[in-house]
């Protein structure tokens, strides 16, 4: 498949492009697009072969449900079936922006869109090329992260042309996506809100505007095996290599890799990096801003070929704040730590 390319800076938007990818997503085409997360691959909602494109262009398993996106608070009222006063009370805070409220469904999407169940996540994006091609397409658009399942998401254009060049109707570039990391997704249909995923808006964010909120207890990563031979089964958010997360010493723990007869590349913030000596060395961002690495993180995870390194080193970081949403992926991405 031929896949369109459209180039959309913030600053001037290209009509032509905003009214050739909208058409694309409503003819039922997966369209790709910014927003101030990652890069979305999108689709229209409420049909099903549309959504199946998104399925299949990602290989993504069937059971993962989308979120649905859309331009603003009216288009709900098709989507859910009510807007719990902690959900109002969220949207005003963050939306739009980078928050996911899983409310009742109104069973108005394709069925592939939510797995199966009586749910459905919603979020407003807050960039503006993203947020000007919902309100151009003015249908709801299912949109999981552009990219290949298992990879990192993408945070540049490039990434998605990396892993969907070929495989879908066209992609809109425009230009880096902010944040970083995804969404934080937020189950509302209990009585007191769930965090099901961590991530741009925290917890702390969230408790500030509702009072409390909960976590899943399903995101506590279980203790990983201590590191074995590089090369086990990749997971998700995976590099190229397999990758260690590095509590303390790093650069011992990469001079005794090295020794051992290891390729070794090291993602580390501009603090740690001073302190290191080696070639292969990513800059992810700051330590005393961790909104960088978010912002960094999976262009790093991605920097790393299996051509040059045969094992990645990662900084940790604490988990707080922000930290909670890049060690979530990190684990996620992660062998195993050290
Ligand atoms: O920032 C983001 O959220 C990005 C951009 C493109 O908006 N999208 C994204 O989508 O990360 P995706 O498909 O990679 O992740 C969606 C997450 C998954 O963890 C999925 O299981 C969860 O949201 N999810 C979606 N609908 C759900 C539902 N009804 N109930 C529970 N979890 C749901
Ligand atoms: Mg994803």
């Amino acid at each position: 498949m031929e896949t369109k390319h459209w180039t959309v800076s913030e600053q001037s938007f290209d009509k032509q492009a905003m009214k050739e990818a909208a058409a694309l997503l409503k003819q039922g085409e997966a369209v790709a697009f910014p927003t101030e997360t990652v890069y979305g691959l999108g689709a229209d909602a409420t049909n099903v072969q549309a959504v199946r494109k998104i399925f299949e262009a990602k290989g993504r398993p069937s059971d993962n449900p989308l979120i649905v996106h859309v331009a603003n608070t009216n288009q709900l009222e098709d989507l859910v079936e009510e807007v719990p006063d902690v959900a109002q009370k969220l949207l005003e805070a963050f939306s739009p922006g980078p928050l996911t409220l899983i409310l009742k469904s109104k069973g108005a999407v394709a069925p592939n869109v939510s797995a199966g169940l009586d749910s459905i996540g919603i979020r407003i994006p807050s960039h503006p090329v993203g947020l000007r091609l919902l309100e151009e397409a003015a249908i709801p658009i299912a949109a999981p992260s552009a990219n290949i399942s298992g990879r990192p998401s993408p945070t540049k254009a490039e990434h998605v042309v990396h892993d969907l060049d070929g495989r879908i109707a066209g992609i809109m570039d425009g230009g880096p996506t902010g944040i970083g990391l995804e969404s934080t997704v937020l189950d509302c249909t209990e009585a007191v809100p769930v965090i099901l995923r961590p991530g741009g808006v925290t917890a702390e964010a969230i408790q500030k505007v509702i009072g409390t909120v909960m976590i899943d207890p399903g995101l506590a990563v279980e203790q990983k095996e201590k590191p074995k031979a590089p090369g086990m089964k990749y997971t998700h958010y995976a590099p190229e290599a397999p990758l260690y997360l590095v509590e303390d010493n790093m650069q011992q723990q990469a001079d005794k890799l090295t020794k051992a007869g290891e390729n070794v590349g090291i993602i580390a913030t501009e603090e740690l990096a001073e302190t290191l000596d080696g070639e292969r060395i990513q800059i992810c961002g700051t330590r005393k801003d961790l909104a960088t690495v978010a912002e960094h993180l999976y262009d790093a995870l991605r920097h790393f070929k299996k051509s040059d390194v045969s094992v990645i080193l990662c900084e940790s970081f604490p988990k707080q704040d922000v930290g909670a949403a890049i060690m979530n992926r990190l684990e996620k991405a992660a062998t195993g730590s050290m």
